[in-house]
């Protein structure tokens, strides 16, 4: 949800500037805008895509060595080229761009209007750049510090000034950023692919930190002004990870790496048949002692949490409350003394989220996080963090980052279960020898690729879906809507197959599609039964089955089955044909699948 992009140095500004945005477009935005300062700041901004503001910029000649770029996910005001960033001061003098939310923006405005000072946009960013020049006098870093103290909200801040040709300066709080360090040149970005390209090195910025960046030097200071020292990170993945490698899509290439994922993710935890979590604070005395566990995330990561919360009551016998970040943070929880959090969230800037994970922490709940990111703020505000190993995802919709969500959430099962004595040794080492051929399970889901095209060529133009499911089958019917849902456009509606009759039964008529997942013994004659009364409505039956529901032939219109294996995992497999799925059905839409219409990949805003 916005990208933010700047660079200092010798090369070509505005090249770097605009291939950083393309590699941030897959945080989602309907605007792009650069400034890039020569004698003076130049400023050129364009509604839609990338390229839109590409085309406009060979109409114009500007140079410089120093500029600074910006993707808009608009949320104050609509998303149209005066809205876009960067924003200027009254005098042309000072740009900045902007990630986040300045929640009290309305009363700066109103103060800066009143002090004579002009507004030309609906955003809350341009307060930023009027109060950033009532303060200026000559010294960059004072006025970026009586900014933060006015501001309040969410924010990553680059700002330049045309008295400057040698630096710009950047702030944050609660909005991801990072310095790309370079040789003779320097970098910033909301994420590491904008870089990647130019350096493997980089800063994180923490909360209420600020940097002075110059083409030779990155000064970074705490709140007060005081110089800090911070640790140099480095990146750990190729950077043919973050490239399509020949896939027509990110998603289809995510999609297929799950195999190799889940092998990492999993590979990192088992030791001899046994599974670690290095460098965890929490003891195995305090495991045994947890009273409650509370899973908080969003979207596809509250799905996966889901599925945690089943197996964890499950094998640990704990019960585990499940919230959504955006409803948990407002509900006054109930927060006891033994309890912990665990929480999930593939970007970990996930803003409710984050929030979430704060407020638990306030009330002294210790806090395990699962995270892809490295270093992103949930992981470094958490006690202890999980990292998936998933590697940069890419694609909007989230695949491989899910599916490492589980793996984890496994883990976390079956290690609690066994220090709490609720599942014996053998049955844990059982557990564990399936995991760790979940590699081989998943490969084998992907080789239905050409079937499941077939079943996406024959439904691809319907404009409602039903996924039903119950238990564990419910959870990977929540999920596998959504990924239909966001990258298709079709309404898609899951449902606990036996909640149906309750209400929403009344929308099966003549030829409504149904999915169905059914993977788990105890209910599938239920579900069965369920499945036959939308039939005798009209419904046509797509079914995910597992192997061995052979007699599901009789009623299903579509049929694909997966590998038979132990049920507590089953929704990992489940979802892959569903992945597959809605790949097709949204490229014979026409859809663009890794930058689904108004979404972004980090939800950076509330
Ligand atoms: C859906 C999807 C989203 C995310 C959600 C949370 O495909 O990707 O629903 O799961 O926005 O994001 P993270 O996991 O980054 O906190």
């Amino acid at each position: 949800m916005c990208g933010i992009v700047g660079y200092i140095g010798n090369k070509d500004t505005k090249n770097i500037l605009l291939d950083g945005l393309k590699k941030l477009e897959y945080r989602g935005y309907d605007s792009s805008g650069i400034a890039i300062l020569d004698s003076e700041i130049n400023i050129v901004k364009e509604k839609g895509k990338i390229v839109n503001l590409e085309n406009k910029l060979k109409l114009e000649n500007i140079q410089g060595n120093i500029g600074i770029g910006h993707t808009r996910w608009a949320t104050h005001g609509e998303p149209n080229e005066i809205n876009s960033h960067p924003h200027f001061s009254s005098d042309k003098k000072i740009a900045v761009v902007h990630n986040g939310i300045i929640e009290n923006y309305l009363e700066l405005k109103e103060k800066l209007q009143n002090k004579g000072y002009k507004f030309i946009s609906d955003t809350d960013t341009e307060v930023v750049a009027h109060l950033y020049h009532s303060y200026y006098t000559d010294d960059m870093l004072d006025a970026l510090c009586k900014v933060l103290r006015d501001i309040k909200g969410s924010y990553a801040l680059c700002i330049m000034c045309s008295e400057h040709k040698d630096k710009f300066i950047v702030a944050r709080k609660d909005s991801p950023l990072i310095i790309g360090i370079g040789s003779d040149e320097n970098f910033v970005a909301s994420d590491i692919p904008a870089i990647l390209e130019h350096t493997k090195e980089y800063y994180f910025l923490d909360d209420m930190e600020m940097a002075i960046i110059t083409k030779d030097n990155i000064n970074i200071f705490d709140r007060d002004k005081n110089l800090i020292k911070k640790e140099v990170f480095k990146v750990d993945f190729d950077i043919s990870l973050a490239q399509k490698n020949g896939y027509d899509y990110f998603m289809l290439k995510e999609i297929f790496e799950q195999p190799l994922c889940i092998k990492k993710c999993i590979n990192a935890k088992i030791l001899d048949n046994d599974i670690f979590f290095e460098k965890f604070s929490i003891t195995n005395e305090q495991i045994k002692d947890i009273n409650n566990i509370h899973i908080v995330a969003c979207g596809s990561a509250y799905h996966a949490g889901m599925v945690g919360k089943h197996i964890i009551e499950k094998m640990c016998r704990i019960p585990v409350n499940l919230d959504i970040a955006s409803e948990f943070r407002y509900k006054n929880p109930i927060l006891n003394k033994n309890d912990i959090c665990i929480i999930i969230s593939q970007s970990g800037e996930t803003a409710d989220t984050l929030a979430a994970l704060k407020l638990a922490r306030e009330k002294g709940i210790k806090i395990i996080s699962i995270v892809n990111v490295v270093g992103s703020s949930i992981a470094r505000e958490s006690n202890d963090v999980l990292y998936t190993l998933a590697g940069p995802e890419i694609a909007v919709a989230t695949t491989k980052g899910y599916s490492t969500q589980l793996a984890m959430l496994y883990m976390i099962a079956l290690k609690f279960g066994y220090i709490r004595c609720n599942i014996n040794e053998s049955t844990y080492k059982d557990y564990i020898k399936e995991l760790q051929s979940m590699e081989k399970y998943i490969k084998n889901c992907l080789s239905l690729e050409d079937r499941i095209k077939t079943i996406a060529n024959k439904y691809y133009n319907i404009e409602n879906a039903f996924i039903i499911g119950r238990g564990l089958d419910y959870s990977a019917s929540l999920e596998a809507s959504l990924k239909l849902k966001e990258i298709s456009y079709i309404h898609s509606e899951a449902y606990a197959a036996g909640e149906l009759k309750h209400g929403s039964i009344a929308l099966i008529e003549d030829n409504t599609v149904v999915f169905g997942i059914l993977t788990q013994d105890d209910l599938l004659e239920k579900a069965v039964s369920n499945l036959k009364e939308v039939k005798a409505r009209g419904a046509r039956l797509v079914i995910i089955a597992k192997e061995g529901y052979e007699s599901l032939r009789d009623i299903a219109d579509d049929i694909v089955f997966i590998p038979n294996i132990k049920e507590e995992f089953m929704a990992s497999l489940s979802v892959i044909p569903m992945q597959l799925l809605s790949y097709y059905v949204a490229i014979n839409r026409g859809c663009d699948v890794d930058m689904p219409r108004n979404l972004a990949k980090s939800v950076t805003v509330e």
